[in-house]
Formats: C-alpha cells, structure tokens, sequence
C-alpha cells in the first residue's frame, strides 16, 4: 500500500512543468482505433489511466510503440477484436470512448460498462442517444455495452444533447467522422479536450468543424490515415498547482499552459487574493497576503470547473470570511470533506452547497483520498497544514497527476512516498 508522508506549513517556491492533459489523453488514445495507420502522439502524461489504455489498445491487437516517456506510436490498421477485456475496461471511466471509436471503424464494439471516480450516479444515456441515432443498436448485457450496426458504416444523424456532457460530446464525434453523411451535435460541451480531440482527428484527415461552441458538426469520410498529434496541456493540473501555493502561501511559475484554459480558474483565485500574472505559455502565481473568501458554482467550460471544485474548497477552508461553493456537475462530490474536518477545516454541506467558513490553520492527521480530485485536494489541505498527515489511496491521485511528488519536492514541499504492506502483501509476506 502506497501513501503520501507531508510534513506541511511551507511555502512552495518554484517552477512547476504541467504535462499534457489527462481528459484529453483518454479520449485520443482510443480515438487511434479509428485511424489505419501509424498516429504519433506527443505530450502523453505519464499517468496510470493512460497505461491502461495502451494494455487495452494492445490487446485489441493495435501496436503500441513507446518512442519516449511522453511519446508513443500507436498503429492500429490490424484490430484483432472488438471486444476488450472486462477487467481492464471497467476499471476506468474513459473506456466509454472505446465504444464511439470501435463502432465508429468496425460498426461493432463490445465493452464492459465503465468504471472510474464515483461522485454520484454517472449515466451514459446520452452516449446511447447518440449511436442510436447513427443508427446503432445498443444493449446492456453480462457487464457490457453491446453496440453494433447491420450497414458496414454508421449513418450521420441531428443529434441533440438534453444534457452538456463531454463524454457524450466526444464519444458521438469519434463515432461519427466515418460514418456516411453529415452529423450535427447540438448542445454540445466545449471544453478544451473537446477541441483537442477534435483537432488530433482533423489531423488524421477528419472533418469536424465548430469543437468548442456548442454545435459541432462533422461530415463524414471513408477513412483517416496516420499522422502526428501534440495533446494540449493540462488545465486541472496547472489548477491543481495554483491552488497549491494559494493555499500554502509562495511563489511558483506554471510552465507549459494555456493561459486561455485557465481564466476560469485564475480569476476565482485572483478573487481570494491571489496574484496572476499572465505570460505567454507560463502563469507566475503569487500568495504572499491572508486569503479572503469567495463564492464558487462549478459549471460547464467556460465556467469554473467541476474537477477544480475540491482543491477550490480547500483553498477556501483557509480563507477568511464564509464561502459559498455549489457543485452543479456532478450530485454527489463532496466526499472528502469529511477528510478535511478532520483536519480541522469547517465545512457544512447541504445537497449541491458547501458552506465553507475559514479557519486560521489546519492540522496534519491521517486522511484517505476517494477519487482522484478529492486526493488532490487532500495533498494540498496536507501541504499547508500545520504538523504531518499521513494520505493513503493515493492510487486514485496518480491516476491522473503525473510525478506529483516529484513536481511538488522541487517546489519545496516535504512530502514523500511511502509503501506499506497492504492486506495481501502482509499475506503473501506470511506465505512466504
Ligand atoms: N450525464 C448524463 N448522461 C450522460 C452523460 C452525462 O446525465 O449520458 C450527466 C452526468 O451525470 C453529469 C453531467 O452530465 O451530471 C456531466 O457529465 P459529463 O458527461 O460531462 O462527464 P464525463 O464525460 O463522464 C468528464 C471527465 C470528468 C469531468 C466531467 C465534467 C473524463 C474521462 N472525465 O466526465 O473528469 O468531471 O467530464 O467536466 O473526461 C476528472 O478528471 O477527475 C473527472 C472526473
């Protein structure tokens, strides 16, 4: 078992690189199902989510070729079998996409329902919707979502999204770049991996136009060839960062952003005190006053977003003054509250609403991460609490941060790894 040793209460000072973006990762690796021919893919983060995805692409029969820890050549003109393993589908959520991208190719695909973070029920009706409309059948049998089509391609079709989802937004994209016709996506989300995604399958010879407003529409073609994609980097991560030294106080230049990605977020921390500065490919993040308190409601891109919310109100534990934080995303993500009060922060929480009264301090204790967001949130409450915490399931962290505790060392933090012997180690160490 792996945890996280912090000995919080200093101030990071520093640079920090941000790495290619996780959301963004998950979508275009199995995106690559839909290419014949070799797709080159750089600034690929080092997170276990990804590692999945090359042991499913691998054993779909695709070639998955490392070219060095951020590059990978992945070919997947010789699919063996569109359908993928059980247990490695269901252990995460972005497996979904396998669905628009098999069906997409193969007018078939069979995958095991999606696991990944729990906050809440997490529907894929909308995904359904979709590939109904392109003219799949859909079922749901023994654990799988079984998709298929009796035409050897999907149709294109008018779909409506009655929800703003990414998942859906990008599913029915990768469904519908080889379909026959025209599809146009109404109401559909527009965040930044939205665009990337829509931009790696230009690049293979797709044609999809208007990602990032909220109608996309997609004319269909016969096939997309290989070609070579940069994944944009990672607004959560640069976030997650910011919200870092905002709460321990310091001085740390984000490198490798896009400052458009991050209005959202900088002008809530700049709201709390917080100094941003703006350059061109780098945000110099400053907290050297008290944090004051500010209200927050997570909401589609350009709103603030939900996977901000956690390390947001974490922030806020330690801001002076009440804070109001409405979760509007997801139903059910405020689970690792009860973390922080035991840390000492002073949060109540009602339905969608945290109402967040600042402390002066919070103290070290040991505390579990139960999602990846909330874990971020965990390390960051740790860094600047007074005393050592101690934070276990950080599996869920590194699922998508990447080096996280490298990144933050050089930043000053004292924070280390340690392993401990779980259950079945304890067991196997009994055996042996
Ligand atoms: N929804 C439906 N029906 C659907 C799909 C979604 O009702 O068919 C609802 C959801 O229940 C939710 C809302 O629509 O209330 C938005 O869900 P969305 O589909 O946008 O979420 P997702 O695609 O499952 C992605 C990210 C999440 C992030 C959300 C929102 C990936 C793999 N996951 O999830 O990221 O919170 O968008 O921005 O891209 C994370 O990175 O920590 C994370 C959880």
């Amino acid at each position: 078992m792996t945890k996280y040793i912090v000995r919080g209460g200093k101030p990071l000072f520093g640079e920090v690189e941000i790495s290619g973006a996780k959301n963004a990762a998950v979508a275009i690796l199995p995106a690559a199902l839909l290419v014949e021919g070799v797709c080159r893919i750089e600034n690929i983060p080092q997170i276990s989510d990804v590692h999945l995805f090359y042991t499913i692409l691998d054993e779909l029969g695709a070639s998955v070729r490392s070219i060095n820890p951020h590059t990978v050549e992945i070919d997947c003109t010789h699919i063996r079998s569109t359908r993928t393993s059980y247990e490695m589908a269901r252990r995460i959520r972005a497996s979904y996409y396998l669905i628009g991208a098999l069906l997409g190719r193969f007018a078939r695909a069979d995958v095991a329902m999606p696991g990944g973070c729990n906050f809440g029920v997490r529907p894929i009706d909308q995904h359904i919707k979709g590939f109904k409309a392109l003219g799949a059948d859909v079922t749901v049998e023994g654990g799988f979502i079984h998709a298929s089509c009796q035409e050897p391609r999907l149709h294109g079709a008018n779909i409506y999204l009655d929800v703003v989802s990414v998942g859906a937004t990008m599913n029915i994209m990768m469904a519908a770049v080889l379909a026959e016709g025209a599809t146009v996506i109404e109401n559909a989300a527009k965040e930044p991996h939205i665009v990337d995604l829509a931009n790696f399958l230009n690049s293979m010879g797709a044609n999809v136009r208007g990602a990032g407003t909220d109608t996309i529409k997609i004319q269909g073609v016969s096939c997309l060839r290989g070609g070579s994609y940069a994944i944009i980097p990672d607004q959560i991560e640069a976030g997650t960062y910011m919200a870092a030294v905002a709460a321990t106080g310091g001085q740390i230049l984000v490198k490798n952003i896009i400052p458009k990605h991050m209005d959202c977020i900088t002008a809530k921390l700049q709201e709390c005190g917080v100094e941003v500065e703006e350059r061109e490919d780098t945000l110099l993040v400053r907290r050297s006053e008290p944090l004051h308190q500010t209200n927050v409601k997570t909401m589609p891109y350009p709103g603030f977003p939900t996977d901000m919310q956690p390390q947001m109100t974490t922030v806020l534990s330690l801001a002076e003054g009440t804070s109001l934080v409405t979760e509007s995303v997801w139903n059910n993500r405020y689970r690792y509250v009860d973390e922080l009060k035991r840390m000492g922060a002073s949060i109540q929480v009602d339905d969608k609403t945290a109402v967040v009264q600042g402390v002066d301090y919070l103290t070290g204790a040991p505390i579990q991460a139960c999602d990846l967001r909330a874990g971020a949130a965990l390390v960051i409450a740790a860094l600047a609490a007074k005393g050592e915490s101690e934070i276990s399931q950080v599996q869920y962290i590194e699922r998508g941060y990447e080096r996280i505790v490298d990144k933050l060392r050089s930043l000053g933090a004292d924070i280390c790894v340690v392993e401990e012997p779980g259950e079945n180690d304890q067991l196997e160490a009994h055996i042996g």
